[in-house]
């Protein structure tokens, strides 16, 4: 099965990559339920990828009213504004300027309320405990070239999984939780995770005709 389903990424691959770059060659409006935003060229498109979508499907679930909800890593943010349309007290921080100017614009239009913070993962973000922390991390083992590709790759050495894990033990958390897709080094990232006394547990598993997704929750070990 996972043979088939290589083969049938080699070959579509050159055609899709050709069809996204000029599908994504200026801003895209992406909705859930009645929140919109416009997702930049050079912010991580959550019109073709499964991640967002079952973030924003999971957290529907959460009650939120209230609660104080960090997003690293946003990108667009909608995942964001769902949250803050839900009650929560929102942060949303990313590394890639454009999108958080994007999204403190779709805040507005959408009349809700979106801190936003520019940081390198927990670098520039108030130490104090969050009640729900979500993240949609870049997984592929490659050195980003730009901002853009901060999206998708994890540095070579997974340099990101190391710095987030390691910034986790100094940092007071309850539902901490993190989208991870069958296409990555699970194995890797989890290890990584328990080298850091993490623990790494499956929330959720959601499958469709492409790929398994998994929502892990992340907690200290004892
Ligand atoms: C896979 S995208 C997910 C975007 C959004 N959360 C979503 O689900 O649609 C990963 C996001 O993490 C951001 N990012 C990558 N490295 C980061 C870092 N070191 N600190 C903060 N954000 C980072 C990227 O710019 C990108 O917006």
């Amino acid at each position: 099965m996972k043979n088939i389903r290589n083969f049938i990424k080699k070959c579509t691959h050159p055609f899709l990559k050709s069809g996204l770059k000029l599908y994504y060659s200026k801003p895209r409006k992406y909705c859930y339920e009645s929140v919109c935003v416009q997702v930049h060229p050079d912010v991580f498109p959550p019109h073709l990828t499964f991640s967002t979508k079952i973030l924003l499907d999971f957290i529907k679930d959460l009650e939120l009213n209230n609660k104080t909800f960090l997003e690293l890593g946003c990108g667009s943010g909608i995942i964001s504004l769902l949250a803050s349309q839900k009650g929560a007290i929102v942060t949303a921080s990313d590394v890639n300027k454009i999108a958080l100017n994007y999204l403190e614009e779709s805040a507005i239009r959408n009349n809700l309320k979106v801190r936003t913070v520019y940081s390198d993962l927990f670098d520039e973000i108030d130490k104090t405990k969050f009640d729900f922390i979500i993240v949609n991390p870049p997984y592929y083992p490659k050195k980003a070239k730009n901002v853009k590709e901060k999206a998708w790759f994890c540095g070579e050495h997974f340099e990101y999984f190391e710095k987030l894990f390691s910034q986790l033990t100094e940092i007071e958390f309850d539902n901490f939780y993190m989208i991870l897709s069958q296409d990555c080094e699970i194995e890797k990232i989890v290890s990584i995770a328990q080298k850091n006394n993490l623990k790494t547990q499956e929330a959720s598993k959601i499958k469709n005709s492409f790929e398994n997704n998994f929502i892990y929750k992340i907690t200290k070990m004892n």
